[in-house]
């Protein structure tokens, strides 16, 4: 049997301006995975997952028309995924299989709750990887990166795609998308596989070194949120020239934050997270919500904290120092209807190296 995995995520900054190519966020990926496992098989595949059992297909009548909604549903997620790396495969020359496709998700409660931990883009990255295995091709990062967002640009996906860079390149990453517009002229003129070799403009990953004096602490608000409703809605509301001048502010306070990273300044890296938090705050009110605020206001007093990714629920993040005592903060979250998640960062890297020693 085949078996790939694959971290969930959280944004530490940048939210709402990383979805304009050019304009950075900082992301961790979390000890949390999907698991995606492969069994050759004849004639007919199955997809099977006991997280998903639950899950109904959404659909709705638009102009007379029954439109089935997929970007709620991870199985559009698993067939996009299957889909891209079969074209690719067959670009490849490889001869294509028959299997059957199990997932197994830490990222979704067995109550089905959401936590707002990426888990679309997990369950993409893991059937992406486990299928290149399959077929044997390298799985180069870019290239798992590029084959994930045409999978869920197929999906009418309206994000930045940060969630795919964090869940394949894993532990603290500065991301920038790239030109959407670039992409999509391309691949109408060129094949999969020289578009997934061509320099995607605007387009940046890089790892960054952890603070090593700092934890990251994660509260989720019990309530689910959804990125592609908020980041419409803030999108439309938002008057451009109010929005021109967010993305440079947020540009030059997640620049700054990197600078911290760089010096392993937990000072200015706290600066800048807060700075962060009242930037989405002023751009949208439904960004932070009572419970967040609540979470981040109880978490000022250890250390620094702001909502995580398109808030209106989900997770918020605190950078807490490591010689302060957290056990109160959780108390105190508790009893506010804020659960501490027991997660961490998750780096491949250092983890490989952990193994291998
Ligand atoms: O709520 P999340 O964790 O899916 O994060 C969304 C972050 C946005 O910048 C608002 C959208 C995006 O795709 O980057
Ligand atoms: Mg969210």
């Amino acid at each position: 049997m085949i078996t790939a995995k694959a971290p969930g995520k959280l944004y530490i900054a940048g939210e709402y301006a990383v979805v304009t190519p050019g304009y950075p966020a900082v992301l961790v990926a979390v000890n949390r995975f999907i698991t995606v496992s492969i069994e050759p098989t004849v004639n007919e595949g199955t997809i099977v997952s006991k997280q998903y059992s639950h899950i109904p297909l959404k659909w709705q009548r638009i102009n007379g028309m029954l439109v089935v909604e997929k970007r709620d549903n991870p199985f559009h997620y698993i067939l996009e995924a299957i889909k891209i790396v079969e074209e690719y495969a067959k670009e490849l020359n490889r001869p294509l299989q028959v299997f059957n496709v199990f997932v197994e998700s830490e990222l979704d409660s067995e109550q089905g709750a959401k936590y707002g931990l990426g888990s679309s883009a997990a369950v993409t990255i893991a059937t992406i990887r486990a299928l290149m295995q399959l077929y044997e091709i390298d799985q180069e990062d870019y290239t798992v990166y590029k084959l994930a967002v045409l999978a869920h640009l197929k999906l009418g996906s309206n994000g930045s795609f940060g969630d795919l860079a964090a869940s394949v390149m894993t532990g603290w990453c500065l991301y920038q998308s790239f030109d959407r517009l670039w992409v999509y002229n391309q691949s109408k003129k060129v094949s999969l596989s020289q578009l997934i070799q061509l320099k995607w403009p605007s387009l940046l990953i890089k790892k960054l070194t952890p603070l090593s004096d700092y934890n990251l602490v994660v509260g989720w608000t019990q309530k689910p949120a959804s990125t592609f409703d908020l980041v419409n809605k803030v999108k439309k509301k938002t008057d451009e020239k109010v929005f021109w001048k967010f993305l440079r502010d947020s540009k030059d306070c997640v620049d700054t934050l990197v600078v911290g990273f760089q010096m392993n300044d937990g000072h200015l890296v706290s600066e800048m997270i807060q700075k962060n938090r009242q930037l989405l705050k002023d751009l949208d009110p439904m960004i932070e919500t009572p419970a967040l605020s609540t979470l981040i206001e109880i978490a000022s007093d250890f250390g620094v904290a702001k909502t995580s990714g398109a808030g209106g629920g989900d997770c918020g993040i605190a950078l807490v120092h490591k010689q302060m005592d957290d056990s109160e903060l959780i108390d105190l979250w508790n009893n506010h209807g804020i659960e501490k998640l027991e997660i961490e960062v998750y780096d491949k890297t250092y983890q490989e190296r952990k193994t291998k020693q």
